[in-house]
């Protein structure tokens, strides 16, 4: 995280893009003198100094800030503690769900950062919950009962774009049959969310970065600047520092957009918070859908629990709601989207007509009823753990069985007790 703030001592604005500007500045003098006299050396030489002392000092915080958010303290605090201190602190959530400890990371930074009206970039690959960042960062904000106008710059055609961002004057270009306001102006007072940042092209670059400094735009076909005070909260599922130094992305504008940096982990680096997104899911698609919240077979929830969700919480969501759609009370493998759908091989062992992959017989009855055996002991542990919180000496109590015994079964089938802690109970 990068925070730009006054320095009481010098007067000056510390951040990464005022020093660039200010070494741009030292480098056109240089570029256009066509003689150097002993005294503005000096003054050059004082001036690369000072930038010098700037760029130590920014370091010296950086590194503070890293060395902060490593403290023990802080890390070590749990995550109740954690999500209970947002909430006392009358933090507005949005539906965010979850607290893995990356989670609460960047939702402690958006609460700090809601209220200053810095610029937040929020990276993340699709569906990790970009927009809902930005609709928290909004709503704990003062901002919070003004407009917030989304913008996807990546859906919008290039020769639009100035005229969706901007308005344009009517007559301006073919098809501009009248005034019209551009996004800014509707997010004035507001915030404005920049969708898909790094699909902007370059020309429409160079354009933003020219309003976020001087707070003014201009519509299309006009000259006449209007004072806009938009909030800039933008997000991209690409590494924007990468298309920079590609020439992609301009250097300036990203420093600009990442005063406040936050980064939303992939679903498969928070595999915790699936069990609570599932509750969550089932809950709101079941109101959806006007019916009771599905269960899920033992078989199901394990694939579910171990599939890596390419699409994020996006498509944790959408694949709930299919299930929600598609499965009577209790919903099972074959529910699954086709292209996810594992082959299951226990179940195959079990159906397989007489004389197809196995040869009929006693050898195929036997491994049959293995393969059934295997399967019940499963759905009895799997069922079980999740009675009990996923405590394995509870279940051995509960049961009368050996605990070793348990822990042994449970590898054998490598069932991973702590999957169905944290509240995953199944629905009634
Ligand atoms: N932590 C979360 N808790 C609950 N719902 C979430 C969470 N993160 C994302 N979602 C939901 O997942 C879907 C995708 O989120 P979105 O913000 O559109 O992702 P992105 O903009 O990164 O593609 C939305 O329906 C959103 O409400
Ligand atoms: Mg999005």
């Amino acid at each position: 995280m990068k925070i730009v703030d006054h320095d009481p001592d010098t007067g000056t604005t510390q951040s990464y893009a005022g020093l660039i500007e200010r070494i741009e500045i030292l480098r056109s003098t240089l570029h256009w003198a066509t003689s150097l006299q002993r005294p503005d050396i000096e003054k050059l030489f004082r001036q690369a100094g000072a930038l010098r002392d700037e760029v130590m000092q920014l370091s010296h915080r950086e590194r503070f800030v890293k060395a902060a958010a490593a403290e023990p303290t802080r890390t070590e605090r749990s995550r109740r503690d954690r999500r209970q201190g947002l909430i006392e602190r009358s933090f507005i959530f949005e539906g965010t769900f979850g607290e893995n400890p990356r989670l609460l990371e960047s939702l402690e930074i958006a609460e700090k950062a809601a209220p200053t009206g810095l610029p937040v970039l929020i990276d993340g690959e699709s569906g990790t919950g970009k927009e809902l960042m930005a609709k928290v960062i909004h709503a704990n904000g003062d901002r919070a009962d003004r407009p917030f106008v989304s913008v996807n710059c990546g859906a919008i055609p290039e020769n639009l774009l100035e005229s969706e961002l901007f308005g344009h004057r009517k007559g301006s270009f073919t098809g501009a049959s009248g005034d019209r306001k551009g996004k800014f102006e509707a997010a004035h007072t507001g915030t404005i969310f920049l969708d898909e940042i790094g699909e902007l092209p370059l020309a429409g670059q160079v354009k933003l970065l020219r309003v976020l400094e001087a707070h003014e735009i201009q519509r299309v076909g006009s000259d006449e600047p209007i004072a806009v005070d938009a909030r800039v909260v933008a997000a991209t599922n690409r590494d924007l520092r990468k298309l920079s130094q590609e020439g992609r992305f301009r250097e300036d504008l990203f420093y600009r957009l990442s005063v406040i940096h936050v980064t939303l982990p992939p679903l498969r680096e928070r595999k915790d918070e699936i069990p609570l997104l599932f509750e969550f899911f089932c809950d709101e698609a079941a109101e959806a859908l006007k019916r009771r919240p599905i269960e899920m077979s033992p078989p199901l929830r394990r694939f579910l629990l171990g599939y890596s969700y390419p699409g994020n919480i996006r498509e944790l969501r959408n694949i709930i709601y299919r299930l929600s759609c598609l499965a009577g009370r209790m919903a099972d493998l074959e529910h699954l989207p086709a292209d996810i759908r594992p082959t299951p091989p226990v179940r195959d062992a079990i159906a397989a007509p007489a004389g197809e992959a196995h040869a009929a017989g006693p050898a195929a009855l036997g491994e049959a009823k293995r393969a059934a055996s295997d399967q019940a002991e499963r759905e009895f542990l799997e069922r079980a753990l999740l009675e009990v919180g996923g405590v394995v000496t509870e279940l051995a109590r509960r049961y009368d069985l050996n605990r070793s015994h348990v822990q042994t079964l449970l590898k054998k089938h490598g069932i991973r007790s702590k999957d169905c802690r944290n509240g995953n109970t199944p629905h009634h």
